[in-house]
């Protein structure tokens, strides 16, 4: 069995990379659901068409390790953390990567405004819109 250990999430907003073409978000779903999975990460893509919205939880380490690596991914930009920090429980339990498209551009685009408390509290109620079955 795996030690308890805290959880930790991260939170951020970027911006897809004008070159790459609209495949790279199922590829890039596809092979973060394997990782994910192995390592014990839950999570939320969320994708508008041009931003990303992503939350990742899991051990710490393994989140900061793969926060690195999404951040120095050059199939988007401007990533921009609004939270990180310890999680009393995980919001996505049954998701390695669950993946959604929201059509109102609006919507993350207000979030990338926002930062800290105010942020989460919209991220909160964005995905309470989502009908995910958590
Ligand atoms: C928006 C976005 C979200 C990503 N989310 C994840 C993820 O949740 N899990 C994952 O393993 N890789 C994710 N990736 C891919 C990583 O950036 C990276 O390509 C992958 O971990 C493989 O890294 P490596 O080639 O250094 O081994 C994401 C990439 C982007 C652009």
């Amino acid at each position: 069995m795996r030690p308890a250990t805290k959880l930790y999430e991260v939170l951020y907003v970027s911006t897809i990379m004008p070159t790459c073409p609209i495949t790279v978000v199922s590829d890039i779903s596809a092979r973060s659901r394997a990782w994910n999975t192995a390592h014990h990460v839950t999570g939320l893509l969320i994708f508008d068409g041009m931003r990303f919205c992503q939350q990742i939880e899991g051990q710490q380490k393994e989140v900061m390790a793969l926060m690195e690596r999404i951040s120095t991914d050059t199939r988007h930009a401007n990533v921009t953390i609004f939270h990180h920090g310890q999680l009393a429980e995980r919001r996505f339990k049954s998701f390695s990567l669950a993946f959604t498209n929201v059509d109102d551009i609006e919507v993350l685009n207000r979030l990338e405004q926002l930062d800290g408390q105010p942020a989460v509290d919209a991220f909160e109620a964005l995905v309470a819109t989502l009908d995910l079955a958590r």
